[in-house]
């Protein structure tokens, strides 16, 4: 496979001016870290090898890249950072010895790269035969980047701005640092770099040099400012974050979706969402989000890894995590959905209720101030206000069953195993232990007592004790 692709991260650097104990590429946007986005990239283009290099908090990288991506992805260390061409190198000795494609690369810090840049830059090195290409993107202000010198229009070297001539500094095509090599010229050109310039760094960039030299042509794609850049500091992330968030919000307002406030409306870039649904500001759609058509979600809600069908309604300030809401079923204002809640189709939840393992099947309502934890609720059933599910008993969960059609007054307690059957009625106020009957009437209370004229007495008794 000439064009199979090997990608190399460099996620070395130290990141000091992001002034965190936390890596600079584990820095969130978007709701995920920085290096989520070359490590996805890299994936959907296809590359058979991805490659991190790693340096300080390695270990931090390695244990989240471990648990989003699984074991594809490679890391190698690099000691001391000595420059981009020295962690390229380092990056080598992770990527197959026969390895025979193109080597993509890649920085752990630069999330806005999209897929189009890289497969036009591939695209045209499968055009002219070009055995390196790199990114490049237009600056008003170029300072701090490496500049692309051209003779005829055609690309001679980089230099970078602590080398460069006051005229070459006046360059305003920069290098983005993103290349696409041949690995066989990628491995020569590693083998011939020094660390003889202003920084006493290894250049990757001088490969561009030894390409030229070489007798090669180096290709360049121009790619908009915005994919290029990094984030050196925490206000540049929040800027690149800004930048995401109008890029993702702009696609699924062309998709077909109302986003009422795009600039305060936070959509993870995995989030689907189908047409006709209105986003209120405040919201935040997180992780592996799925939401149908025609839904509404109202302002302040947090959605996390969470699948809500066709024509959802979710009330304001609701906050749902890996939970499944069924269509046309209505949630909120102030429900809280957590794993494996599963609202069934037209089910109604309201203010206050909280729901964890729990089947609520088609029409079943629990609309005020309740618990349900590791159960399972019939069609048509009604849990009252206040219903609690006793889960658990210091030791293990246990499971509540309440059948079609069930009507639990509200405040009772339900103590887990416990099963209501179909049709069942609980008393308000019922502390229910023991299995109820299809259609029976369950009551677990005191019985009440009333005595005739007696309030007089209670309150002559109350003032005595006072003293009044
Ligand atoms: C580099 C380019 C410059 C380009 C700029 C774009 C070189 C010599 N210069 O600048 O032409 O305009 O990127 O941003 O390549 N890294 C390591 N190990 C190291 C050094 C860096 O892993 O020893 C990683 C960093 O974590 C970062 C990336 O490489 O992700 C770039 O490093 P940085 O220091 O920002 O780039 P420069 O060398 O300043
Ligand atoms: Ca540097």
């Amino acid at each position: 496979m000439p064009n199979a692709i090997a990608t190399v991260i460099l996620a070395a650097g130290q990141g000091t001016r992001m002034k965190s104990d936390l890596p600079k590429v584990l820095h969130r946007l978007g709701g995920e870290p920085m290096v989520s986005y070359p490590i996805r990239l890299a994936t959907e283009l296809g590359s058979d090898q991805i490659v991190v290099v790693v340096g300080h908090g390695g270990d931090q990288v390695e244990a989240f890249t471990k648990q989003s991506f699984g074991d594809q992805i490679r890391f190698v260390t690099q000691e001391t950072q000595e420059g981009t061409g020295h962690a390229t190198r380092v990056g080598m000795t992770g990527v197959d010895d026969d390895f025979a494609g193109r080597v993509l690369i890649l920085y752990g810090d630069v999330p806005l790269l999209t897929r189009a840049t890289v497969q036009a830059m591939s695209d045209r090195m499968d055009e002219t035969g070009e055995k390196i290409g790199l990114i490049t993107t237009e600056l008003e202000n170029p300072f701090g980047y490496g500049r692309i010198v051209r003779e005829d229009g055609l690309v001679r070297r980089i230099v970078e701005e602590k080398d460069a001539t006051d005229e070459e500094r006046k360059i305003r095509e920069v290098n983005a640092g993103i290349y696409l090599v041949e690995a066989a010229f990628l491995r020569s050109a590693l083998a011939r770099l020094s660390n003889d310039n202003a920084q006493g760094e290894y250049y990757l960039t001088d490969i561009v040099g030894f390409a030229i030299g070489d007798g090669l042509t180096v290709g360049t794609v121009l790619a908009p400012p915005e994919e290029v850049r990094g984030a050196n500091r925490r206000s540049e992330l929040a800027e690149l974050a800004a930048m995401l968030r109008r890029r993702i919000n702009t696609a699924h307002m062309d998709a077909g979706v109302s986003i009422v406030d795009p600039e305060r409306t936070y959509i993870g870039d995995r989030v689907t969402i189908g047409r006709d649904t209105t986003i209120e500001p405040g919201v935040h759609l997180r992780g592996d989000t799925k939401i149908g058509k025609g839904c509404h979600i109202d302002a302040g809600c947090v959605v996390t890894d969470a699948v809500v069908e066709d024509g959802v309604r979710i009330n304001p300030y609701s906050v749902l995590e890996e939970a499944t809401v069924r269509n046309d079923a209505t949630i909120g204002p102030f429900t809280r959905l957590r794993p494996k809640a599963d609202i069934g189709e037209g089910a109604r939840v309201g203010n206050f209720v909280e729901i964890k393992k729990t089947k609520l099947a088609k029409g079943a309502k629990a609309n005020h101030l309740a618990y349900l934890g590791d159960a399972v609720v019939g069609e048509k059933a009604n849990v009252g206000a206040g219903t609690i599910t006793c889960n658990y008993d210091g030791y293990g969960k246990h499971l509540t069953e309440i059948g079609d059609g069930v009507f639990v007054g509200s405040n009772s307690t339900l103590v887990a195993p416990v099963k209501l059957g179909a049709g069942a009625y609980i008393g308000a106020g019922s502390t229910i232990t023991d299995e109820v009957g299809q259609d029976d009437l369950a009551l677990g209370r005191g019985r009440q007592v009333n005595k005739q004229g007696r309030a007089a007495q209670v309150r002559a008794d109350a003032k005595k004790r006072s003293g009044k």
